[in-house]
């Protein structure tokens, strides 16, 4: 049950972060086009730098920009604050709870996977930015390269391992892994609480059934450590190299 919801917990979480990622990135969005299309005209308001004119929605909209403020602040004045506020606790919720992708972060290096992946969207926003604002490309088009960069820096850190060198592993050794730290969730009867069927139904209690999810097992097991799920039964290192040298023995 403790594993289900928190199934959900992960959903509604990456839902809320998504909804109010849009109210932030949408508003954004608008707030940079209407910049851009902001014009000086005559007999404007004193303090105004220059208007907009927009239809949407049946009616005509006419936007004014102050800098940096009218003489007297209006009483009904909105703030686009919520829409970010909200976007960064719900992603700072998943940055810390989320088990997703665990290639990111079942590394040693995994700090830098996130300064690296940092860089990279900063960089590319500004290339963005820059790029809407008509800059000379000149002045700015080092930062795709650099980015491309981080990012390849990123998928290397986080590349596989090489595989373990080491002694044969038997069919029965095998098991006897997968018995000690599969079993209790995938077993057509599984004996966790949590599970009523295997889960994806990936039952692995016979040499026939590890033999037919292999390659499944070894991106789970041996490459991103997804599995046994938060490591509840405490695989050791030892262990998934044994299970992976099994595996690739198969071929
Ligand atoms: C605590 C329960 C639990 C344990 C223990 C566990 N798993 Fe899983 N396993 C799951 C759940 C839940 C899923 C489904 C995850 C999902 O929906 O993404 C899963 C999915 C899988 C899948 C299918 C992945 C796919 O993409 O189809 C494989 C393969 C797998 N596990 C292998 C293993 C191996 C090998 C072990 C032991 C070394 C193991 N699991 C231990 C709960 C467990």
């Amino acid at each position: 049950m403790d594993v289900f919801l928190g199934e959900w917990a992960n959903l509604l979480r990456h839902w809320a972060h998504l909804i109010v990622g849009i109210g932030w990135i949408g508003s954004s969005f608008y707030f940079m086009a209407l910049d851009y299309s902001l014009s000086k005209r005559e007999r404007m308001n004193p303090g105004v730098l220059g208007s907009a004119w927009r239809v949407h929605g049946g009616g005509f909209y006419h936007v004014e920009k102050y800098t940096v403020a009218p003489a007297q602040l209006p009483p009904d004045l909105h703030w686009f604050q919520w829409e970010v506020y909200l976007t960064w606790v719900t992603g700072f919720g998943l940055m810390m709870v989320v088990p997703h992708y665990p290639f990111l972060f079942s590394n040693k290096q995994a700090w830098m996977v996130v300064a690296l992946i940092l860089i990279a969207g900063a960089l590319i926003r500004h290339y963005l930015n820059r790029t809407d604002a008509g800059d000379d490309w000149g002045k700015f088009g080092w930062t795709a390269p650099v980015a491309a960069v981080a990012l390849l820096a990123a998928i290397f850190v986080t590349a596989p391992l090489a595989p373990s060198a080491g002694g044969e592993v038997s069919d029965a050794q095998a098991l006897a892994i997968t018995h000690k730290h599969c079993t209790t969730c995938h077993a057509v009867n599984p004996t966790h609480e949590a599970f009523k069927e295997a889960p994806k139904n990936v039952a692995l209690e016979t040499i026939a059934d590890l033999k037919k999810y292999a390659q499944l097992i070894y991106l789970q097991t041996v490459q991103n450590k997804a599995m046994p799920l938060g490591n509840q039964t405490a695989m050791t290192e030892d262990e998934r190299a044994a299970l992976g040298r099994w595996v690739r023995a198969l071929k």
